[in-house]
C-alpha cells in the first residue's frame, strides 16, 4: 500500500476544529482557517465602528477588487463574474434567467447535487419544460460520460445542461471542457455545477469555456461561508435576472447581482484571505496532499470493508481529486433515513464526521482529505467501522 503523504507541519493550528474528532468532512460545508475569520472579524470590526462610512465610502470598489483578484485564480473575466452567496442561489438565478417555455427540456445527471434537481424540477412545473436525468454508473469513464450526455443533448430543444465539476455524493470529476465542448457544437447551453472545484484542482474558468460556471469559495479555497462566484458567457449577461432589484439594477451584470441592499459582505472581503492561505501552504503542495491522503483513506477503509482491489474502489478521475467514494454493503445505508443514522453512529462512537450518501438506493462513504487531516484518523475510522455495521445486521 502506497504510505500516506507527509503531514504539512502546523496546519492543523490553523483550524478550529475539535481536536478530539477526526473531521473528513471538508467537500460539504468547509473549514474556515482561523487567519480568514480574523480577517472577516477586523471587517465587521470595521462595519460596527462607523455603518454609513463602510456601506457608503468605497465598498463596492473593494467589492470589485476582491471579485478581480480571485477571477484571476480562477482563469475567469472578471466583467462576467459576480459574487453570490453559493452555488444554489447561483443556479435558481440561471435557472430563472433562462425564460423557459412548455417543450423545453433540462438535462441533468444522476451524480447531480439534489437541491439542484429540486430547483430544475421547480422551474419545469412552472414552466411546463421537461426534467431529463442522464444515468452514469458509479464506473463511467469520462468517454462514456460524454457520450451519455452528448446523445442525451436534442437541438433546438434542450435549453440548458447542467454538469457536475465534481459531482458531491459520488465524488466524481466529470470532464467538463469536453462536455462543455460537445454542448457548445450543438449550440445547447451548459451550466458547470463547480460546487467543490476551486481551489481543489488546476483549473481555468475559460478554459472549460461554458454558458455558466459557479462554484463555491468557501469549501477549498478557504473562503467564508456564503461566498461563491458565477461566472457568466459575454453573450448571456444581459439576459441574467437578478432575484432581488436593488440600487444597482440599472448598472447591469455584475453589480445588479452582488448589490442586496444592506446586507453582510464581509465574507466576500474576506475570501482573498483564504486565498493567500491556500498560497502561503502552497498551492500544489496542498492538492498533492490532499489527494494522496484521500487515496490512502479509501484503500485502508475498503481493505476494512474487503475492498483489496483497485477495480472495487471508485476512482474519482481528474488529477488531484480530495473526495474519494467507498461503496457500503448491499443492505447498509439504502435510504436517506437509514443513512443519517449510520453517520450519527459513527460520529458517536467513532468520532469520526464523514458523510454517508445514500446514491440511488447504493450506500456511499464520502471522505474528504484536508490539510488538516492525519492517515490516523482514516485508520480510526477503519478500525471501527465494522463494528458499527455489524451492529446494524
Ligand atoms: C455539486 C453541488 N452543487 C451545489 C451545492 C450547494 O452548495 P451550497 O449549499 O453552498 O449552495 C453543493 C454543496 O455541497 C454541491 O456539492
Amino acid at each position: 500500500m502506497n504510505p500516506p503523504p507527509e503531514p504539512i507541519g502546523g496546519a492543523r493550528l490553523l483550524f478550529s476544529l475539535d481536536p478530539a474528532v477526526a473531521y473528513l468532512n471538508h467537500g460539504s460545508f468547509g473549514a474556515v482557517p482561523v487567519p480568514v475569520q480574523r480577517a472577516q472579524q477586523r471587517l465587521r470590526d470595521e462595519m460596527e465602528s462607523n455603518p454609513q462610512r463602510f456601506y457608503t465610502t468605497g465598498l463596492w470598489e473593494r467589492i470589485g477588487h476582491a471579485r478581480t483578484h480571485l477571477s484571476e485564480f480562477l482563469g475567469a473575466d472578471p466583467a462576467g463574474t459576480a459574487f453570490v452567496a453559493n452555488a444554489t442561489a447561483a443556479i435558481s438565478i440561471v435557472l430563472r434567467s433562462l425564460a423557459l417555455a412548455a417543450g423545453d427540456e433540462i438535462i441533468t445527471t444522476n451524480h447531480g447535487y439534489g437541491s439542484v434537481d429540486l430547483a430544475v424540477d421547480h422551474m419545469c412545473a412552472r414552466t411546463g419544460a421537461t426534467h431529463t436525468i442522464v444515468p452514469l454508473p458509479l464506473s463511467a469513464s469520462d468517454d462514456d460520460i460524454v457520450a451519455a450526455v452528448s446523445n442525451a443533448m436534442t437541438i433546438g430543444r434542450t435549453r440548458l445542461v447542467i454538469v457536475d465539476h465534481v459531482a458531491s455524493e459520488t465524488a466524481r470529476v466529470m470532464p467538463v471542457a469536453r462536455l462543455a465542448a460537445t454542448a457548445r457544437v450543438r449550440g445547447v447551453p451548459i451550466l458547470v455545477d463547480a460546487a467543490h472545484a476551486p481551489g481543489a484542482h488546476a483549473m481555468r474558468i475559460d478554459a472549460i469555456n461554458a454558458d455558466f460556471w459557479v462554484g463555491n469559495l468557501h469549501k477549498w479555497l478557504f473562503a467564508p461561508r456564503s461566498t461563491a462566484i458565477l461566472s457568466v458567457a459575454e453573450r448571456w449577461r444581459d439576459r441574467i435576472e437578478p432575484p432581488i432589484v436593488s440600487w444597482a439594477d440599472l448598472d447591469g451584470y455584475p453589480a445588479n447581482l452582488e448589490m442586496g441592499g444592506t446586507l453582510d459582505y464581509t465574507p466576500w472581503l474576506a475570501a482573498p484571505t483564504g486565498l493567500y492561505v491556500l498560497r502561503t501552504l502552497g498551492v500544489d503542495r496542498v492538492r498533492s496532499h490532499n489527494a494522496v491522503l484521500a487515496a490512502y483513506g479509501q484503500r485502508v477503509i475498503g481493505a476494512a470493508l474487503g475492498l483489496l482491489s483497485t477495480s472495487e474502489l471508485p476512482m474519482p478521475g481528474g488529477v488531484t481529486p480530495s473526495m474519494r467514494v467507498l461503496p457500503l454493503p448491499s443492505h447498509v445505508a439504502r435510504t436517506h433515513a437509514d443513512a443519517v443514522a449510520l453517520r450519527t453512529r459513527i460520529a458517536e462512537e467513532l468520532r469520526v464526521v464523514v458523510p454517508i450518501p445514500s446514491w440511488h438506493g447504493q450506500g456511499l462513504l464520502r471522505l474528504s482529505a484536508q490539510v488538516y487531516n492525519h492517515a490516523d484518523e482514516y485508520d480510526r475510522l477503519a478500525a471501527g467501522l465494522t463494528r458499527v455495521l455489524a451492529a446494524l445486521r
